[in-house]
């Protein structure tokens, strides 16, 4: 949003002594005088104007190493939740960038940023979410082509894009998929009446599960992970 449509929202002035204001250096985003209206600010920017704060929220960006059997919900009267797993202040205003099931385990993003999570998720941004899968019965080249040619989902009536699958030996394979829809992977491996038994996510876009963090452990992700999501 530029600045001066921010002031001219949450200050009482009119547009021209807005332009005044900002021409008299009376107005500091994260603590540098701006003087440019079409400024472009967001909803984390610190904003001062005549040295009265206006806007101060702080961005929060979490991966969890998320257990099996914690549910992917921000409440629920049975399970632990992921944000229950979250010890901080903060942890209520964060949400899910991307749902795992109940029996999945692995990276779990949570962040109060809406617009960055909804870019890491998108499927129109591409972003590869890495899966190691196990499965019940054995996984041979056919599923690789099959699945690298995207399949199409009935119930949604949608094509999902191709998918990349690595086999890694008869009932491990590592699956990469570009959006995250509703038990994707499970779905996929049915289409051979195979049964996902064990489904662990590594890693979405250039954000790797961290080796260090044990499952149900967290961390804030560095500077250049959150970078690595175009926003
Ligand atoms: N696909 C699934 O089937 N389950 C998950 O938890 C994630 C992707």
């Amino acid at each position: 949003m530029p600045l001066k449509k921010f002031l001219k929202a949450h200050t009482l002035y009119s547009k021209k002594h807005i332009r005044q204001l900002l021409e008299l250096g009376k107005v500091l985003v994260a603590g540098y005088v701006v003087i440019d209206g079409n400024f472009d600010i967001n909803e984390f920017s610190h904003i001062v104007c005549e040295d009265k704060l206006l806007q101060q929220k702080t961005a929060y960006y979490i991966m969890l190493n998320k257990p099996i059997g914690v549910v992917s919900a921000t409440t629920d009267k049975q399970h632990k939740t992921v944000i229950d797993c979250i010890n901080e202040d903060y942890a209520k205003q964060l949400h899910i960038a991307g749902r795992l099931d109940l029996n999945t385990s692995g990276l779990m993003i949570l962040t109060n940023d809406g617009k960055w999570s909804r870019n890491l998720t998108q499927p129109k941004n591409q972003i590869g979410k890495v899966y190691e899968v196990q499965t019940q019965q054995k996984v041979t080249q056919e599923y690789v082509d099959y699945f690298a040619k995207g399949l199409f989902f009935e119930y949604e009536q949608v094509q999902i894009q191709p998918a990349k699958l690595i086999l890694i030996d008869d009932f491990n394979s590592q699956l990469t998929i570009f959006e995250g829809r509703y038990h994707q992977v499970k779905r996929m491996f049915a289409r051979f009446d195979n049964k996902v038994v064990k489904l662990h996510r590594q890693s979405m876009g250039a954000i790797q599960l961290d080796n260090n963090l044990v499952a149900g452990a967290y961390r804030a992700l560095t500077a250049k992970e959150i970078a690595s999501v175009n926003t």
